[in-house]
C-alpha cells in the first residue's frame, strides 16, 4: 500500500493523547487528512455540525465491496490485485454485516434484529443485568485492589450479550483476546490468526446451535437464514460476529472511561453519591466526555463533498470524529468540563443516521445499572494509582484503558 506523506499519522501517540490532539485539529480547521493505522489516507471531520451532517449524507457509502474495489484500484500493488480473488471482497468471512452495507441491504439486515434491541425488550432484561452486576460486585468485595476492567467492566457486558444470543460464555477470554487483536494496532499476522480462530469458532457455534436450538436470538437468526433471500450463511456469521464484538467491546470502555472520569472528578462523584437519581444523566455525560469510539467507522465519498473551504474528492475515506465533535464548544459549552448535570443531549457517541447504534438502549441500561451497583457496593471507590500512570489502548478506533486499578473499601 502506498502511504501519503502530507498527512498526519494517526498513530499510538495520537491515540494516547486523543482529546488534546483532536482539540488542536478542531481549532485549526473542520477537516484534516490523516494516515490511518492501516496506512490508508483518511479525512477526519472535527466539528459537531459537520460530523453529524456527514453521518446522514447519502454521498458517503459504507458498502464493503465498493470500499474493497477502491482500495484495490487506488492503493494495492499489482501482485496484491492479482491475489484478491477476482476482485471480490472475501475478508475474514464475517465482514458482510449491516455496518458494512448501505440500504437496501443494510435495511434488510437491521430489520432482522431490531426487535431484540428495542427499549421495551431491554427493559425486560433489567432484572437479569442487575443480578449479574450484583454478583460481580459481591465477588470483588473480598479484595483490597482490583483491575476494574477485568473484575467488572469486561465480564458484565460479555455475559449479557452471550445470554441474549444464547452463547456459552466459557470462551469469553477468547472473545476478548480475538477482539483486542482485531481492533488494536498489532502486527498483521496476529490479527489474521485471531480472525481465523474467530471464524472457526463462529462456524462451530452455529453448527452446535443448529443441533440444539433454544429460545434465543441465535436460534431465531438461524431460522431466518433458512430463507436465503433474507439472510445468507455469510451474513449470518457476520451478524453474530458484529453483535458479539459491538455488544461488549464498546460497553466495557464506556464503563471503564466513565468510572475513571468519576474518580478523577471527586466533586462529580460526590454529587452522584448524594443523589443517585443523577445516574442516567451521568451516563450521557460519560458518553459525551470520553466515549468508547474515537470516530465512526470508515465511509467513502461517492462524489465530491465540500467541508468548509475544502473539497474532498470522490473515492476518499472519511471519519466522523465523534470524540472531537462531542467536545466542540459550538455545541457543548465548556466542553472539557465533566459535568454530570449538564445537558449532553445530542452527543454523537452512538453515531447518527441509519447506522445509529443498534445496541444503544442495552449499553445505556448496562452502564446505568453498573453505576447504581457501584454506588451501593463501593461508595468510597478510589483510583489505586496516579492518573498519569494509566495508559490507553493502542487502537485507532476504540478509546479505552489498558487497565483501571482501583482500591476497594466496602460499604461500612
Ligand atoms: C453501531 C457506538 C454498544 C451494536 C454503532 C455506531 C456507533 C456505536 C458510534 C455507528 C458506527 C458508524 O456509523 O460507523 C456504540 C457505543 C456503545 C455501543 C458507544 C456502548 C457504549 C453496542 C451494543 C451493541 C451494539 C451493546 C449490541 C449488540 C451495534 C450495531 C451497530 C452499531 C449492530 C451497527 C448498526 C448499523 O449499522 O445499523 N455503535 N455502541 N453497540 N452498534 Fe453500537
Amino acid at each position: 500500500m502506498t502511504a501519503h506523506t502530507d498527512a498526519i499519522p494517526f498513530d499510538s501517540a495520537f491515540a494516547q493523547d486523543l482529546h488534546a490532539r483532536y482539540a488542536q485539529l478542531r481549532e485549526a480547521g473542520p477537516v484534516h487528512r490523516l494516515i490511518s493505522d492501516s496506512g490508508l489516507p483518511v479525512w477526519v471531520l472535527t466539528r459537531y455540525s459537520d460530523a453529524r451532517a456527514m453521518l446522514t449524507d447519502p454521498r458517503l457509502s459504507k458498502d464493503a465491496q465498493a470500499i474493497f474495489r477502491l482500495i484495490l484500484d487506488r492503493f494495492a500493488s499489482e501482485s496484491e490485485r492479482q491475489d484478491s480473488e477476482d476482485g471480490r471482497f472475501a475478508g475474514a468471512g464475517f465482514d458482510m454485516h449491516m455496518l458494512n452495507m448501505d440500504p437496501p441491504d443494510h435495511t434488510r439486515l437491521r430489520k432482522l434484529v431490531v426487535q431484540a434491541f428495542t427499549a421495551r425488550r431491554i427493559e425486560a432484561l433489567r432484572p437479569r443485568i442487575e443480578q449479574i452486576s450484583d454478583e460481580l460486585l459481591t465477588a470483588m468485595a473480598g479484595e483490597a485492589e482490583v483491575d476494574f476492567l477485568d473484575a467488572f467492566a469486561f465480564p458484565l457486558p460479555i455475559r449479557v450479550i452471550c445470554e441474549l444470543l444464547g452463547i456459552d460464555e466459557s470462551r469469553r477470554d477468547d472473545f476478548r483476546h480475538w477482539t483486542n487483536q482485531l481492533l488494536d494496532d498489532i502486527d498483521g499476522e496476529a490479527s489474521a490468526q485471531a480472525a481465523r480462530e474467530m471464524a472457526q469458532y463462529l462456524t462451530e457455534l452455529l453448527a452446535a446451535k443448529r443441533q440444539h436450538p433454544a429460545d434465543d436470538l441465535l436460534t431465531a437468526l438461524i431460522e431466518v437464514s433458512e430463507d436465503e433471500d433474507r439472510l445468507s450463511e455469510t451474513e449470518l456469521i457476520s451478524m453474530v460476529f458484529l453483535l458479539l464484538v459491538a455488544g461488549h467491546e464498546t460497553t466495557v470502555n464506556l464503563i471503564g472511561n466513565g468510572v475513571l472520569a468519576l474518580l478523577t472528578h471527586p466533586d462529580q462523584f460526590a454529587a452522584l453519591r448524594a443523589n443517585p437519581e443523577l445516574v442516567d444523566g451521568a451516563v450521557e455525560e460519560m458518553l459525551r466526555f470520553d466515549g468508547p469510539l474515537m470516530h465512526a467507522t470508515f465511509r467513502f465519498t461517492t462524489e465530491p463533498i465540500t467541508v468548509g473551504d475544502t473539497v474532498i474528492p470522490a473515492g476518499e475515506f472519511v471519519w466522523a470524529g465523534l470524540a472531537a465533535a462531542n467536545r466542540d464548544p459550538e455545541k457543548f459549552p465548556e466542553p472539557e468540563a465533566f459535568d454530570i448535570t449538564r445537558d449532553s443531549h445530542g452527543h454523537l457517541a452512538f453515531g447518527h443516521g441509519v447506522h445509529f447504534c443498534l445496541g444503544a438502549p442495552l449499553a445505556r441500561r448496562e452502564a446505568q445499572i453498573a453505576l447504581r451497583g457501584l454506588l451501593a457496593h463501593f461508595p468510597d471507590l478510589q483510583l489505586a494509582t496516579a492518573p498519569e500512570n494509566l495508559s490507553r489502548r493502542n487502537s485507532s478506533l476504540i478509546h479505552g484503558l489498558q487497565a483501571l486499578p482501583v482500591r476497594l473499601t466496602p460499604r461500612a
